[in-house]
């Protein structure tokens, strides 16, 4: 990029940063603001004016502390693709309290960091969940300890972030893999303990330690067809709604979205649950997008094709429905990815599930999330 076209960027990007602390209120609603300064889409044109129903949805990605350090092309790629950005891992229980007692903040901050000197939003990600635990958690004996180590961690890590962390995936994946009702939540040290109420308690937590802060509850297997997914939009339903019975502060729901490049999307049913998220006031985002392509076949273009074509199939019936306030991918490039940890592919190829490839070109799945962006609002 040309120097003067940098400067203006950063330019831009500082007007962001100050219209985003003015708009904190609005948690991540404020980081429209970003959109136009992206290269992920077209960038801003003409007179640089834009009207609030020309923003795109902002775009981001899951990002890794150790790359951004080690790996300049793909922090470049950050830089130039992403409005936001969330750590991979960095914020989990596992980086952050590898024994008991202790917040080691390192990796995070640098992320942080990392996002406040590009003008790039930070999101958080998680602060109940059953995943990256670490092994002193099971040693969490009784109702009193865990709501006290709970507390202590959700009050610990979010004030600390207060002001810079302005949108928080406070639960994930509390349902079971497959619901009977809307209490059966997946097995965790919090479900154990707390039962239901660690919902609640880690919510109730993250908004007295940052008041601005939008919370999200993050679920997944939710968009496909069968009866297991739609025991899952059932009990996703009947929770949101008992938290908003009860008056638990929730401000959006996010949809993960690891699609399957062979499983069916079930647009009605992805819709009727939209239409229910959206009848109760909440937000939706898509936080975690990546298609899984482990059993398409190995021609490249023809597996980059269908990739893109099931994220369309879904953006097109999310947005159908609901603007999502933003759209966030698992990973930017192939070359960083989760996918191969559970879903290697057979004949040994790469997982392509990601908007670049692995040496940072765009795929056709860039262009469908590119032409999704700009909904209006
Ligand atoms: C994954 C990370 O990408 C991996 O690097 C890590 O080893 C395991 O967790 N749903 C989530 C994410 O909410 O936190 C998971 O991230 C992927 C599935």
């Amino acid at each position: 990029m040309h120097r003067a076209s940098m400067s203006k960027l950063i330019h831009s990007r500082r007007d962001f940063l100050v219209h985003a602390a003015k708009a904190a209120a609005l948690g991540i609603s404020g980081t429209a603001a970003l959109s136009g300064v992206s290269s992920f889409a077209t960038p801003l044109t003409g007179a640089g004016q834009t009207s609030a129903s020309d923003e795109l949805i902002p775009y981001g990605a899951a990002a890794r502390s150790d790359a951004l350090v080690s790996d300049l092309p793909y922090r470049d790629a950050i830089i130039a693709n992403c409005r936001m950005i969330v750590p991979e891992s960095e914020l989990k229980w596992d980086a952050l309290r590898p024994t008991r007692g202790e917040f080691r903040f390192e990796k995070s901050d640098a992320i942080v960091d990392f996002g406040r000197q590009n003008g790039i939003a930070v999101r958080g990600h998680t602060l109940a969940w059953y995943g990256a635990m670490p092994g002193w958690t099971d040693e969490i004996a009784d109702r009193a300890e865990a709501e006290r180590e709970l507390v202590d961690h959700i009050e610990t890590v979010v004030s600390r972030y207060r002001g810079q962390i302005p949108s928080w995936d406070v639960v994930n994946e509390p349902l079971a893999e497959w619901p009977d009702d809307e209490f059966a939540f997946r097995p965790s040290i919090w479900a154990r303990r707390l039962g239901a109420d660690y919902l609640s308690i880690a919510l109730r937590e993250a908004a007295l330690a940052d008041p601005d802060a939008r919370l999200v509850l993050n679920e997944y297997d939710v968009e496909f067809k069968g009866p297991r997914f739609a025991a899952r939009r059932k009990a996703l339903i009947a929770l949101l709604r008992s938290l908003r019975d009860r008056g638990v502060p929730l401000h959006a729901v996010g949809l993960q979205a690891h699609l399957f490049a062979d499983r069916a999307i079930d647009r009605d049913g992805l819709q009727a649950l939209l239409a229910e998220i959206k009848a109760l006031g909440l937000d939706v985002l898509v936080t975690e997008l990546d298609v899984i392509d482990y059993t398409l076949p190995g021609r490249v273009s023809e597996r980059d094709a269908m990739v893109a074509g099931v994220a369309g199939q879904f953006l097109q019936a999310v947005c159908d429905v609901v603007r999502p306030k933003a759209i966030l991918t698992w990973g930017l490039s192939d070359r960083y990815t989760w996918v191969p940890i559970y879903f290697t592919r057979r004949d040994g190829m790469p997982n392509r599930p990601l908007p670049l490839d692995a040496d940072l070109r765009r795929k056709p799945l860039y262009d469908v999330i590119d032409e999704f962006r700009r909904k209006p609002a």
